[in-house]
């Protein structure tokens, strides 16, 4: 498990142009990431600034706002983006903890520029966050030569993965506004863990402690890893059959079992000629017996020809009997 999450972490720090340490999956769709980043960085009452240039930096302003930051937006006409210099006045005037903006926005496909506004924000002091989830994969990102601090995205869309896992990344400032709200849960607290007296508001989508079940040795629960989700959509070849079968989620449901492990009978799949069609024109419950009383289990698998399967009693001593009785692989007598 460890060492398919290093690899994991190792794959995405290349999918954002980073090398920073906390590259994590967190487990939910993309606004799980964005909800984990905003959450954890912005406590009641910090000031944020979104630029809203479509329906994601609304969502963005909202999360922020119930994350209990005041929230500061500037807006543009729909299909236009910001130039870097507005998005600079905007921070001198608000003076923001921290700058949270969509990087493509999906409702109007336009890509705002982010390769100058990590150079304002470091000159002004303020963090700086994307969204990155319908462009990654698809435009250039390169998060530390642009300076982000937080970045998070989804994998529904240019990665062409499933949605429910969200990959973030964290550069080292944005790790150290974490450290001052770390704390650990109780349960699993030891003498000496940090206990915060303003800790992350999310106990769940707190980064810290997600960040600290991807750097651990041997990760433990709360956490469970969003791998468990990409190993279920794993397609992998079958040997048997010589073409790939699909795991997990995905996978075939197996035939229904009776008691004793025998597979349950087929309904021929056409109205009329399955059994309970037949119990059915003789007037009575399908699900019950002949006379009024729930049916023995019947079992499926039989050798024995279609007369000799009406009297078929099963052999097994499971109690079945009638044309669905098996005989185990015995003819009957
Ligand atoms: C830019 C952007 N951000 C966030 C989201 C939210 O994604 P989800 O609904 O998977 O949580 C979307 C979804 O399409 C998106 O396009």
């Amino acid at each position: 498990m460890t060492e398919t999450m290093n690899q994991t972490q190792e794959l995405y720090r290349r999918v954002f142009g980073t090398a920073n340490e906390a590259t994590v999956l967190v487990d939910g769709t993309s606004r799980a990431g964005i909800e984990a980043a905003l959450v954890s960085l912005l406590a009641p009452g910090d000031s944020v600034l979104v630029p809203v240039f479509g329906r994601f930096g609304h969502l963005l302003a909202e999360i922020a706002g119930r994350a209990g930051a005041t929230v500061h937006t500037i807006e543009t006409e729909w299909g236009q983006v910001f130039p870097a210099s507005v998005i600079e006045d905007a921070i001198i005037r608000v003076r923001p903890k921290l700058l949270a903006v969509v990087q493509g926005d999906t409702s109007t496909t336009m890509n705002q520029p982010l390769d100058e506004l990590g150079a304002i924000c470091e000159r002004h002091g303020v963090l700086f966050y994307t969204d990155v989830t319908a462009s990654v994969g698809g435009n250039p990102l390169e998060v530390d030569a642009w300076g982000i601090d937080a970045v998070s995205a989804g994998l529904q869309k240019c990665l062409g993965g499933p949605s429910g896992s969200a990959p973030l990344s964290l550069s080292p400032r944005a790790v150290a506004v974490l450290d001052g709200r770390r704390s650990v849960e109780a349960g699993i607290r030891e003498p000496g863990d940090e206990v915060s007296d303003h800790p992350i508001q999310s106990n769940y989508l707190d980064l810290a402690m997600i960040i600290d079940y991807w750097g651990a040795p041997a990760p433990q629960p709360p956490h469970r890893s969003g791998l468990d989700a990409l190993r279920g959509e794993r397609v992998r070849p079958d040997p048997a059959r010589g073409r790939p079968r699909r795991r997990g989620r995905t996978a075939r449901p197996r035939r229904p079992r009776d008691a004793r492990g025998c597979p349950r009978p087929r309904s021929h799949g056409v109205r009329g000629r399955r059994p309970q069609d037949a119990q059915r024109r003789r007037g009575g419950d399908p699900r019950r017996g002949p006379g009024g009383t729930r049916s023995a289990p019947r079992c499926s698998r039989t050798t024995a020809s279609r007369s000799a399967r009406r009297s078929a009693r099963c052999t097994d001593g499971c109690g079945a009997s009638g044309r669905w009785a098996t005989t185990h692989g015995r003819t009957p007598s």
